[in-house]
């Protein structure tokens, strides 16, 4: 966890940084079939642990160094309800993260989750952790968008998103995977630039996660698993 003084918290609250994480086929940016992923690709699911639970969460090393005692920090991961039923029960709520599930049917998701009915109201709630006493949520350095397809289409919409850690899959034939769930192509917005590969290793090992950096295979290869080709890639906006 990282631990962070009463005198930064303000600036971090402000500065927090948000972001989706989402694994996607290269062509119709499909993510999920029949409630459930139409893969398991075991390198993408540790990348996604290790990005998610990094307590520096996408701060600057800058920002690190000024993290003084007494707040304990963790991210926090926004998911919608039905992407929350698709994780299995041993293994939620996913720890060493603030587990927020959004519904506007359902108001509680059970011990250390925390409901709420909009995204600009998590959103909201989440930014305020650090420099509110009155807040029931955990102080948190980070927020990720872990989906579905319901909350990555608001959340693109939404202003604070200013990354999308994107992996990319490239199946052999991308219409036998029969997905039925897709992300918006954000890609083609003209809102959103690719950074190069070596940018992407440069935020992980700001975020302190250099296992997920040493998970990253050499510029120009793909990781090969399950039948599979797939790369990770990172979005900002402009
Ligand atoms: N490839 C990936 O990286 C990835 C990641 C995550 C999920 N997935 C896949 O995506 C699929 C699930 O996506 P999905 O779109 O069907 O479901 P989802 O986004 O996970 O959940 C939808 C539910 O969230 C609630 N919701 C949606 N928008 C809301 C809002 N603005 N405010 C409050 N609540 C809101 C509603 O719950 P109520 O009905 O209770 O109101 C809605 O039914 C699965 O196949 C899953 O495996 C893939």
């Amino acid at each position: 966890m990282t631990v962070l003084g009463p005198q930064t918290a303000a600036s971090a609250a402000a500065q927090l940084p948000v972001a989706l994480i989402v694994a996607a086929t290269h062509t119709s940016l499909g993510i999920g079939r029949a409630g459930t992923l139409p893969w398991r690709l075991p390198t993408d699911m540790a990348l996604f642990r290790l990005v998610t639970s990094s307590p520096a969460g996408g701060s600057s090393s800058q920002q690190q160094q000024q993290l003084q005692p007494p707040l304990l920090l963790q991210p926090a991961v926004v998911m919608g309800r039905k992407s929350w039923e698709s994780i299995p029960k041993k293994f939620r709520p996913l720890k060493n993260r603030v587990n927020v599930v959004l519904s506007r049917t359902v108001t509680d998701f059970g011990p250390g989750t925390y409901t709420f009915s909009s995204l600009s109201q998590a959103l909201s709630a989440l930014s305020q952790t650090t420099s509110s006493s009155f807040s029931s949520i955990p102080p948190v350095s980070s927020i990720y968008i872990i989906g579905g397809a319901e909350i990555y289409a608001e959340a693109l919409k939404h202003p604070a998103p200013s990354r999308v850690f994107l992996t990319t899959v490239y199946p052999d034939d991308e219409q036998a995977l029969q997905c039925d769930t897709f992300l918006p192509d954000f890609r083609r917005t003209g809102e959103w630039h690719q950074k190069p590969t070596a940018d992407l290793r440069r935020l992980l090992t700001e975020m302190q996660c250099h296992e997920a950096v040493a998970l990253i295979p050499p510029d120009g290869e793909k990781v090969k698993e399950n039948g599979f080709e797939y790369e990770f890639t990172l979005w900002e906006k402009r």
